[in-house]
């Protein structure tokens, strides 16, 4: 019998962040260092993790407390930190403004128009204690804003995020003090449209 039975995992390291991310409207570089710092050590514990996981003894499995539960347990910390950042980096650096194309589409179908999707996400926003997103549910096949009390709290199975807004402090502090919604504006005001377009394209999603 095992003992331990995680198969060998590769280390990831920290992608790039693009130029046009130091140069954002309202949006300081201090602020996007500050998220690029935090992802960092995002990927750094995903890979400790899951280096630790390889020999943990399963035999001690306990849902009160044990290795294999504190380590799965953080280890959707880590991963969700990543993930996010990397949706959060890759999506700004644009005009904002109005989408265009298949995504604009969508968003009319789900939420009746671009000004009520921002609305609904503004507020889930301001309602989140970490994180809101735009995601498709494939299930029902719609796009609906979620709420994200931390980069691992509350995603659901089988949707695809396509707008990711980080609320945590280290996201507005800096620039906005305590005025989240002003950062919120700012995050709309700099979304590059053409890459969640992109995501839509890849992805298959369609305004059916
Ligand atoms: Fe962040």
């Amino acid at each position: 019998m095992l003992s331990s039975a995680m198969a060998t995992f590769e280390e990831i390291v920290p992608r790039e962040l693009k130029p046009e991310l130091y140069a954002l409207d309202g949006i300081s570089r201090a602020s996007v260092e500050a998220h690029y710092k935090l992802y960092q050590g995002y990927v750094s514990k995903r890979n400790e993790i899951l280096k630790k996981l390889e020999s943990v003894e399963l035999g001690a499995a306990n849902q009160v407390y044990s290795d294999l539960r504190a380590l799965k347990v953080d280890l959707t910390f880590a991963v969700g930190g990543i993930k996010n950042h990397e949706l959060y980096f890759e999506h700004l650096g644009g005009a904002g403004g109005e989408p265009d194309g298949a995504v604009a589409a969508l968003i009319k179908r789900d939420f009746g128009s671009f000004a009520a999707w921002r609305a609904d996400l503004k507020a889930t926003g301001l309602a989140a204690r970490g994180w809101a997103w735009t995601a498709y549910d494939w299930d029902e096949g719609r796009l609906f804003n979620y709420i994200g009390d931390t980069q691992n709290t509350f995603p659901i199975w089988n949707a695809t995020p396509l707008v990711a807004l980080d609320v945590y402090e280290h996201a507005y502090f800096l620039d906005f003090q305590t005025d989240r919604g002003s950062y919120i504006d700012a995050f709309f005001a700099n979304l590059d449209w053409a890459v969640v377009n992109d995501w839509v394209s890849r992805y298959g999603i369609t305004a059916r």
